[in-house]
């Protein structure tokens, strides 16, 4: 994981009254509105005896342990301790890790890492702010992020596992262009059909991709048909993947729910038809072949090898 970062947690819409137990970034962690509708995040364990604070309740601004009753309010500080009473004084150990937590974007965020957060919270300006006009889905991946990653610059895929919904679509990367922009990687990848053959029409398509640290994808289906995918880490074989579809046409909503519905059920599953495949945990140095092709791939690595901590996956 690549350490201070703000990553995506949870989609807003799953959070309401009820706390929410969650596994991301290698920990347990509880999700819960205040009475004034604020997003917390809390370590999902109480500091009395371990029970997980997602199966208790929201009472008085507070979380209550379903144990004995502990209430943390949003800071992790313990308020109450029932048996001890309420006149009793709460010991300043007893206190719940509270991460620093954002609602933006129809998302909640989590700070993960010891250094201030940062002011701004990773997106593309294109999608902007609004969740009108689009379809979201999201699930728990049995594949390491770093597999994932890899895959969102791998377009010379399509031909082969997508062949279905590419049909025609030629092997050859015909222009390869990659744009580092420091916190962003932008790629544009032609491909045509080979040799003789390379004569346009079907066989030849542009494929824009680009990526955003630590985790984000813009992934341009059409010119008004966009998807983002964000990957965040769940643990060392997991990864929660979260798909918005944007349809920027009339009936957008619509429209973006069909494209949405049969891209994650149809196209992405072709993906993990592979990916089910390869081996387990994070890509190891050297372990891919990496080719002239593979320039957005080697990057991001590039990249997080400079801000991830060492030993870290
Ligand atoms: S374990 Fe939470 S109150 Fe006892
Ligand atoms: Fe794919």
């Amino acid at each position: 994981m690549i350490p201070d970062q703000w990553y995506a947690v949870l989609d807003s819409r799953s959070l309401a009254g009820k706390p929410i137990g969650i596994e991301r970034l290698g920990e347990l962690l509880v999700v819960w509105r205040t009475d004034s509708g604020e997003a917390v995040v809390h370590r999902d364990r109480c500091v009395h005896k371990g029970a997980r604070l997602s199966l208790g309740r929201v009472r008085d601004g507070c979380i209550e342990c379903p144990y004995h009753g502990l209430r943390f309010d949003p800071s992790g500080a313990c308020r109450l301790v029932p048996f001890l009473g309420s006149e009793h004084e709460v010991s300043p150990d007893w206190k719940v890790e509270a991460y620093p937590t954002r609602e933006a974007f129809g998302l909640v965020w989590v700070w993960y890492g010891d250094a201030e957060p940062a002011d701004e919270l990773p997106w593309f300006d294109a999608l902007g702010a609004g969740v009108g006009r689009t379809w979201q889905t999201h699930s728990v991946w049995p594949y390491h992020y770093t597999r994932l990653m890899d895959s969102n610059f791998d377009v010379y895929h399509f031909p082969f596992v997508h062949r279905s919904v590419n049909p025609g679509l030629g092997p050859v990367v015909v222009e390869h262009e990659v744009r580092d922009l420091g916190d962003r990687i932008d790629t544009r990848v032609t491909l045509d059909a080979d040799g003789v053959d390379r004569r346009g029409g079907r066989a030849r398509k542009t494929f824009v991709m680009n990526v955003r640290l630590p985790n984000l994808l813009y992934f341009e289906m059409s010119r008004r048909l966009w998807l983002l995918a964000i990957m965040t880490p769940v643990d060392e074989d997991r990864t929660w993947v979260f798909a918005r579809y944007y349809a920027n046409l009339p009936f957008g909503r619509l429209v973006a729910s069909l494209v949405g519905r049969f891209e994650y059920r149809i196209v992405q599953n072709q993906d993990r038809r592979i990916l089910d495949t390869l081996p387990k945990g994070p890509v190891q140095q050297g372990e891919y072949a990496y080719g002239e092709v593979d320039t957005g791939s080697i990057l991001w690595f590039q990249k997080r090898d400079e801000l991830r901590m060492p030993g870290q996956s």
